[in-house]
Protein backbone atom coordinates (compact mmCIF):
# COMPACT_ATOMS: atom_id res chain seq x y z
CA UNK A 1 0.00 0.00 0.00
CA UNK A 2 1.00 3.10 -1.07
CA UNK A 3 2.21 5.28 2.25
CA UNK A 4 1.66 8.59 2.71
CA UNK A 5 3.83 9.98 5.44
CA UNK A 6 5.73 13.63 4.17
CA UNK A 7 9.71 14.00 4.78
CA UNK A 8 10.53 17.94 4.93
CA UNK A 9 13.84 18.73 3.42
CA UNK A 10 15.25 21.76 4.55
CA UNK A 11 18.48 23.21 2.59
CA UNK A 12 19.19 25.85 0.32
CA UNK A 13 20.97 23.63 -2.35
CA UNK A 14 18.96 22.46 -4.78
CA UNK A 15 20.75 19.66 -5.46
CA UNK A 16 20.38 18.18 -2.27
CA UNK A 17 16.90 18.43 -2.12
CA UNK A 18 16.78 16.78 -5.17
CA UNK A 19 19.29 14.24 -4.25
CA UNK A 20 16.68 14.16 -1.20
CA UNK A 21 13.58 13.89 -3.08
CA UNK A 22 15.11 11.16 -5.97
CA UNK A 23 16.24 8.79 -3.05
CA UNK A 24 13.05 8.64 -0.92
CA UNK A 25 10.04 9.17 -3.22
CA UNK A 26 10.42 5.28 -4.48
CA UNK A 27 10.54 4.58 -1.25
CA UNK A 28 6.76 5.72 -1.10
CA UNK A 29 7.26 8.80 1.26
CA UNK A 30 5.97 12.59 -0.50
CA UNK A 31 9.13 14.95 0.12
CA UNK A 32 8.27 18.97 0.32
CA UNK A 33 11.06 21.10 -0.02
CA UNK A 34 12.54 24.15 1.43
CA UNK A 35 15.58 26.52 0.26
CA UNK A 36 14.85 29.00 3.64
CA UNK A 37 14.40 28.60 7.45
CA UNK A 38 11.32 30.51 6.61
CA UNK A 39 9.92 28.49 3.68
CA UNK A 40 10.04 25.16 6.07
CA UNK A 41 7.79 26.80 8.12
CA UNK A 42 5.13 27.97 5.40
CA UNK A 43 5.64 24.18 4.71
CA UNK A 44 4.83 22.85 8.22
CA UNK A 45 1.94 25.55 8.08
CA UNK A 46 0.53 23.87 5.12
CA UNK A 47 1.42 20.51 5.47
CA UNK A 48 1.32 17.61 7.88
CA UNK A 49 5.06 16.44 8.18
CA UNK A 50 6.71 13.17 9.70
CA UNK A 51 10.03 13.46 9.91
CA UNK A 52 12.10 16.56 9.21
CA UNK A 53 15.73 16.86 7.41
CA UNK A 54 17.42 20.41 8.45
CA UNK A 55 19.96 22.28 6.81
CA UNK A 56 22.73 23.50 9.50
CA UNK A 57 23.56 26.53 7.74
CA UNK A 58 20.54 28.21 6.20
CA UNK A 59 20.63 31.44 4.57
CA UNK A 60 18.15 33.08 6.82
CA UNK A 61 18.07 31.32 10.22
CA UNK A 62 20.40 28.58 11.89
CA UNK A 63 19.14 25.07 11.46
CA UNK A 64 19.07 24.73 15.14
CA UNK A 65 16.61 27.38 15.87
CA UNK A 66 14.52 25.88 13.00
CA UNK A 67 14.78 22.32 14.70
CA UNK A 68 14.04 24.74 18.03
CA UNK A 69 10.77 25.64 16.38
CA UNK A 70 9.51 22.75 15.01
CA UNK A 71 9.98 20.80 18.08
CA UNK A 72 8.20 23.81 19.96
CA UNK A 73 4.82 22.87 18.07
CA UNK A 74 2.52 20.68 20.09
CA UNK A 75 2.40 18.13 16.91
CA UNK A 76 5.93 18.03 16.02
CA UNK A 77 7.50 17.31 19.89
CA UNK A 78 7.92 13.62 18.54
CA UNK A 79 8.95 13.65 14.46
CA UNK A 80 12.20 12.18 14.08
CA UNK A 81 14.66 15.36 13.19
CA UNK A 82 17.72 14.96 11.32
CA UNK A 83 20.61 17.59 10.86
CA UNK A 84 22.22 17.62 7.70
CA UNK A 85 25.85 18.77 7.59
CA UNK A 86 29.39 19.31 5.71
CA UNK A 87 31.01 20.61 8.41
CA UNK A 88 30.59 17.89 11.45
CA UNK A 89 32.26 18.21 14.55
CA UNK A 90 31.91 16.48 18.37
CA UNK A 91 30.91 19.95 19.92
CA UNK A 92 27.87 20.35 17.41
CA UNK A 93 26.20 17.50 19.47
CA UNK A 94 25.08 19.17 22.35
CA UNK A 95 23.78 21.89 20.70
CA UNK A 96 22.00 19.81 18.33
CA UNK A 97 20.39 17.42 21.15
CA UNK A 98 19.63 21.38 22.86
CA UNK A 99 17.95 22.37 19.92
CA UNK A 100 15.75 19.24 19.45
CA UNK A 101 17.80 17.66 16.72
CA UNK A 102 17.30 13.39 17.02
CA UNK A 103 20.66 13.15 14.62
CA UNK A 104 22.91 14.22 12.03
CA UNK A 105 23.71 13.00 8.46
CA UNK A 106 27.13 14.18 7.18
CA UNK A 107 26.85 15.65 3.72
CA UNK A 108 27.55 14.23 0.75
CA UNK A 109 25.12 11.31 2.13
CA UNK A 110 25.33 7.93 -0.18
CA UNK A 111 21.88 6.22 -0.97
CA UNK A 112 22.72 4.01 1.65
CA UNK A 113 22.72 6.00 4.37
CA UNK A 114 20.04 8.78 4.07
CA UNK A 115 17.59 5.42 3.73
CA UNK A 116 18.67 3.57 6.70
CA UNK A 117 18.49 6.95 8.75
CA UNK A 118 14.96 7.58 7.21
CA UNK A 119 13.76 3.88 7.78
CA UNK A 120 15.38 4.24 11.05
CA UNK A 121 13.89 6.95 12.60
CA UNK A 122 10.73 6.83 10.59
CA UNK A 123 9.79 3.01 11.30
CA UNK A 124 10.55 3.36 15.15
CA UNK A 125 8.42 3.45 17.90
CA UNK A 126 8.06 6.65 18.99
CA UNK A 127 5.91 8.10 21.86
CA UNK A 128 2.71 9.72 20.59
CA UNK A 129 2.62 13.88 20.18
CA UNK A 130 1.67 15.26 23.24
CA UNK A 131 -2.03 16.41 23.99
CA UNK A 132 -3.40 19.60 21.95
CA UNK A 133 -3.03 21.47 25.49
CA UNK A 134 0.56 20.88 25.87
CA UNK A 135 2.20 21.06 29.85
CA UNK A 136 3.06 24.83 30.47
CA UNK A 137 6.20 23.85 31.70
CA UNK A 138 7.07 21.77 28.76
CA UNK A 139 5.86 24.66 26.82
CA UNK A 140 7.97 26.96 28.53
CA UNK A 141 11.05 25.01 28.41
CA UNK A 142 10.65 25.29 24.31
CA UNK A 143 10.00 28.80 24.40
CA UNK A 144 12.73 29.38 26.44
CA UNK A 145 15.31 27.58 24.08
CA UNK A 146 13.70 28.91 21.20
CA UNK A 147 14.37 32.90 22.57
CA UNK A 148 18.01 31.41 23.29
CA UNK A 149 18.41 30.10 19.49
CA UNK A 150 16.13 33.36 17.99
CA UNK A 151 18.64 36.02 20.50
CA UNK A 152 21.64 34.36 19.22
CA UNK A 153 20.89 34.18 15.49
CA UNK A 154 19.82 37.90 15.72
CA UNK A 155 23.42 38.80 17.04
CA UNK A 156 25.03 36.57 14.45
CA UNK A 157 22.92 38.42 11.88
CA UNK A 158 24.02 42.23 13.59
CA UNK A 159 27.40 41.35 13.86
CA UNK A 160 27.39 39.93 9.95
CA UNK A 161 25.51 43.16 8.50
CA UNK A 162 27.60 45.64 11.12
CA UNK A 163 30.88 43.86 9.05
CA UNK A 164 29.78 44.36 6.17
CA UNK A 165 28.32 47.99 6.44
CA UNK A 166 31.49 49.03 8.21
CA UNK A 167 33.59 47.24 4.73
CA UNK A 168 31.15 49.02 2.43
CA UNK A 169 31.66 52.42 4.11
CA UNK A 170 35.36 51.98 4.15
CA UNK A 171 35.32 50.44 0.24
CA UNK A 172 33.12 53.65 -0.76
CA UNK A 173 35.85 56.55 1.19
CA UNK A 174 38.59 55.15 -0.68
CA UNK A 175 36.71 55.44 -3.48
CA UNK A 176 35.75 58.65 -2.65
CA UNK A 177 39.78 59.66 -2.23
CA UNK A 178 40.81 58.13 -5.01
CA UNK A 179 38.50 60.59 -7.22
CA UNK A 180 39.61 63.51 -5.20
CA UNK A 181 43.03 62.46 -5.50
CA UNK A 182 43.00 62.06 -9.32
CA UNK A 183 41.20 65.41 -9.83
CA UNK A 184 43.87 66.93 -7.84
CA UNK A 185 46.72 65.74 -10.06
CA UNK A 186 45.05 67.06 -12.82
CA UNK A 187 44.76 70.67 -11.48
CA UNK A 188 48.41 70.05 -10.19
CA UNK A 189 49.26 69.10 -13.72
CA UNK A 190 47.08 72.52 -14.89
CA UNK A 191 49.41 74.85 -12.98
CA UNK A 192 52.12 73.52 -13.51
CA UNK A 193 51.92 74.39 -17.05
CA UNK A 194 51.03 77.41 -16.60
CA UNK A 195 53.50 80.27 -14.90
CA UNK A 196 51.44 82.50 -13.20
CA UNK A 197 48.76 80.18 -11.60
CA UNK A 198 50.75 78.00 -9.47
CA UNK A 199 48.54 77.01 -6.89
CA UNK A 200 46.01 79.48 -7.33
CA UNK A 201 43.25 76.57 -6.98
CA UNK A 202 44.47 75.12 -3.26
CA UNK A 203 44.90 78.94 -1.95
CA UNK A 204 41.50 79.44 -3.45
CA UNK A 205 40.20 76.46 -1.34
CA UNK A 206 42.33 77.75 1.80
CA UNK A 207 40.64 81.64 1.30
CA UNK A 208 37.37 80.07 1.09
CA UNK A 209 37.36 78.11 4.42
CA UNK A 210 38.60 80.77 6.17
CA UNK A 211 35.62 82.83 5.43
CA UNK A 212 33.02 79.94 5.86
CA UNK A 213 34.69 79.79 9.18
CA UNK A 214 33.86 82.87 9.80
CA UNK A 215 30.19 82.51 8.31
CA UNK A 216 29.80 79.94 11.08
CA UNK A 217 29.39 76.56 8.63
CA UNK A 218 29.67 73.32 9.40
CA UNK A 219 32.44 70.94 9.09
CA UNK A 220 30.49 68.88 6.30
CA UNK A 221 29.93 72.34 5.03
CA UNK A 222 33.81 73.44 4.69
CA UNK A 223 34.85 70.44 3.22
CA UNK A 224 32.81 70.87 0.41
CA UNK A 225 33.82 74.10 0.36
CA UNK A 226 37.51 73.70 -0.03
CA UNK A 227 36.60 71.39 -2.64
CA UNK A 228 34.36 73.57 -4.45
CA UNK A 229 37.61 76.24 -3.88
CA UNK A 230 39.72 73.63 -5.46
CA UNK A 231 38.48 72.56 -8.01
CA UNK A 232 36.96 75.63 -9.34
CA UNK A 233 38.93 75.64 -12.76
CA UNK A 234 38.67 72.27 -13.16
CA UNK A 235 36.62 73.04 -16.44
CA UNK A 236 40.18 74.42 -17.74
CA UNK A 237 41.17 71.38 -18.90
CA UNK A 238 38.66 71.46 -21.92
CA UNK A 239 39.52 75.10 -23.08
CA UNK A 240 41.99 75.58 -25.88
CA UNK A 241 45.97 76.18 -24.06
CA UNK A 242 46.99 78.87 -26.37
CA UNK A 243 44.11 81.15 -25.44
CA UNK A 244 45.43 80.31 -22.06
CA UNK A 245 48.82 80.56 -22.01
CA UNK A 246 47.99 83.97 -24.31
CA UNK A 247 50.08 86.80 -22.24
CA UNK A 248 48.72 89.81 -24.24
CA UNK A 249 44.77 90.85 -25.28
CA UNK A 250 42.25 88.63 -26.11
CA UNK A 251 40.37 88.63 -28.51
CA UNK A 252 36.33 88.76 -28.17
CA UNK A 253 36.43 84.76 -29.67
CA UNK A 254 39.07 83.78 -27.37
CA UNK A 255 37.31 85.17 -24.09
CA UNK A 256 34.43 83.32 -25.36
CA UNK A 257 36.58 80.13 -25.44
CA UNK A 258 38.07 81.18 -22.00
CA UNK A 259 34.22 81.66 -20.19
CA UNK A 260 33.59 78.30 -21.24
CA UNK A 261 35.40 76.88 -18.39
CA UNK A 262 32.99 77.56 -15.06
CA UNK A 263 30.30 75.40 -16.87
CA UNK A 264 32.87 72.93 -17.98
CA UNK A 265 34.38 72.75 -14.31
CA UNK A 266 30.31 71.61 -13.37
CA UNK A 267 29.67 69.02 -16.63
CA UNK A 268 32.89 67.37 -14.95
CA UNK A 269 31.88 67.15 -11.29
CA UNK A 270 27.77 67.16 -11.18
CA UNK A 271 28.21 63.03 -12.48
CA UNK A 272 29.66 62.00 -9.58
CA UNK A 273 27.42 61.92 -6.75
CA UNK A 274 29.48 63.29 -3.69
CA UNK A 275 30.39 66.03 -5.77
CA UNK A 276 27.14 67.67 -6.84
CA UNK A 277 27.46 70.56 -4.55
CA UNK A 278 31.16 70.94 -5.61
CA UNK A 279 30.31 70.68 -8.96
CA UNK A 280 27.68 73.54 -8.14
CA UNK A 281 30.09 76.38 -6.40
CA UNK A 282 32.33 75.12 -9.42
CA UNK A 283 30.16 76.28 -11.80
CA UNK A 284 28.83 79.71 -10.18
CA UNK A 285 32.38 81.20 -9.43
CA UNK A 286 32.10 83.39 -11.74
CA UNK A 287 28.77 85.13 -11.86
CA UNK A 288 28.64 88.24 -9.23
CA UNK A 289 26.32 89.50 -6.37
CA UNK A 290 24.72 92.07 -8.96
CA UNK A 291 23.94 89.79 -11.96
CA UNK A 292 26.56 90.45 -13.91
CA UNK A 293 28.72 87.77 -14.07
CA UNK A 294 28.22 84.75 -16.32
CA UNK A 295 27.44 81.63 -17.71
CA UNK A 296 23.95 82.32 -16.28
CA UNK A 297 23.82 86.07 -14.77
CA UNK A 298 22.70 84.63 -11.44
CA UNK A 299 22.43 87.56 -9.08
CA UNK A 300 22.14 87.44 -4.69
CA UNK A 301 20.82 84.28 -3.28
CA UNK A 302 20.46 82.66 -6.34
CA UNK A 303 24.01 81.90 -5.49
CA UNK A 304 25.04 80.10 -2.64
CA UNK A 305 26.97 81.28 0.04
CA UNK A 306 29.75 79.17 -0.52
CA UNK A 307 29.95 79.50 -4.12
CA UNK A 308 30.08 83.73 -3.01
CA UNK A 309 33.24 82.57 -0.66
CA UNK A 310 35.04 81.26 -3.79
CA UNK A 311 34.08 84.18 -5.76
CA UNK A 312 35.89 86.36 -3.68
CA UNK A 313 38.43 84.00 -3.01
CA UNK A 314 39.49 83.39 -6.53
CA UNK A 315 39.45 87.40 -7.34
CA UNK A 316 41.57 87.92 -4.10
CA UNK A 317 43.80 85.20 -5.22
CA UNK A 318 44.00 87.03 -8.57
CA UNK A 319 45.10 90.37 -7.02
CA UNK A 320 47.55 88.92 -4.42
CA UNK A 321 49.29 87.09 -7.51
CA UNK A 322 51.43 88.03 -10.05
CA UNK A 323 50.33 87.92 -14.17
CA UNK A 324 52.15 88.19 -16.91
CA UNK A 325 50.92 92.29 -17.14
CA UNK A 326 51.89 93.09 -13.51
CA UNK A 327 53.46 92.22 -10.22
CA UNK A 328 50.94 90.72 -7.28
CA UNK A 329 48.79 94.44 -5.97
CA UNK A 330 49.55 95.02 -2.54
CA UNK A 331 47.26 94.26 0.15
CA UNK A 332 45.75 97.90 0.93
CA UNK A 333 44.61 98.39 -2.83
CA UNK A 334 43.39 94.76 -3.08
CA UNK A 335 41.44 95.61 0.72
CA UNK A 336 40.20 99.15 -0.92
CA UNK A 337 39.14 97.07 -4.07
CA UNK A 338 37.25 94.87 -2.06
CA UNK A 339 35.19 97.37 -0.14
CA UNK A 340 34.59 99.48 -3.48
CA UNK A 341 32.79 95.59 -4.96
CA UNK A 342 30.96 94.88 -1.89
CA UNK A 343 26.90 94.86 -2.92
CA UNK A 344 27.84 94.66 -6.79
CA UNK A 345 30.71 91.59 -7.59
CA UNK A 346 31.02 90.24 -3.46
CA UNK A 347 27.72 89.61 -1.31
CA UNK A 348 28.24 91.89 1.23
CA UNK A 349 28.02 89.96 4.08
CA UNK A 350 31.14 87.87 2.86
CA UNK A 351 33.16 90.43 1.75
CA UNK A 352 32.39 92.08 5.27
CA UNK A 353 33.98 88.77 7.39
CA UNK A 354 36.76 88.75 4.98
CA UNK A 355 37.85 92.16 5.12
CA UNK A 356 37.49 92.24 8.97
CA UNK A 357 40.18 88.86 8.47
CA UNK A 358 42.44 91.15 6.64
CA UNK A 359 42.34 94.24 8.77
CA UNK A 360 42.95 91.98 11.99
CA UNK A 361 45.88 89.71 10.42
CA UNK A 362 46.21 90.32 6.41
CA UNK A 363 49.79 90.39 5.68
CA UNK A 364 50.58 87.29 8.12
CA UNK A 365 47.47 85.48 6.51
CA UNK A 366 49.08 86.08 2.70
CA UNK A 367 52.36 85.42 4.27
CA UNK A 368 51.53 81.85 5.56
CA UNK A 369 49.23 80.99 2.42
CA UNK A 370 51.77 81.87 -0.28
CA UNK A 371 54.53 79.98 1.70
CA UNK A 372 52.06 76.89 2.10
CA UNK A 373 51.32 77.19 -1.65
CA UNK A 374 53.58 79.03 -3.52
CA UNK A 375 52.68 81.96 -6.11
CA UNK A 376 54.18 82.10 -9.68
CA UNK A 377 57.33 83.90 -10.78
CA UNK A 378 57.18 87.59 -11.60
CA UNK A 379 56.56 88.53 -14.52
CA UNK A 380 60.43 89.59 -16.28
CA UNK A 381 59.51 93.58 -17.06
FE1 LIG B 1 37.89 80.63 -13.17
FE1 LIG C 1 40.27 80.73 -10.68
Amino acid sequence: MKEHRVVLCVDDDPRIRELVRLILEPEGLRVVEADTGLAGIQRLRETTIHMALIDLQLPDVMGYALAAFIRNMTQYQTIPIVALTGAYSTELIPWMAAAGFDTLLQKPFSVQALRAIVRQYLDAKRPEPAPAVADPTVELMHLRRLSREIVHDLWRYVEELNRKTVLMGQQAKLIEEMIIYTIHSIIRILETNERYTAGHSQRVGAYAVMMGRRLGLTQEELRTLELGGTFHDLGKVGVDRCVIRKPHTLTDEEWAEIRRHPALSYELLIGIPFLREVAQIAGEHHERYDGKGYPHGKKGDEISISSHCVILADAFDAMTSHRSYRRALPLPHVVAEIERCAGTQFHPEVAEVWLQELYDRGETLLEETHRQFPIGDEPSS
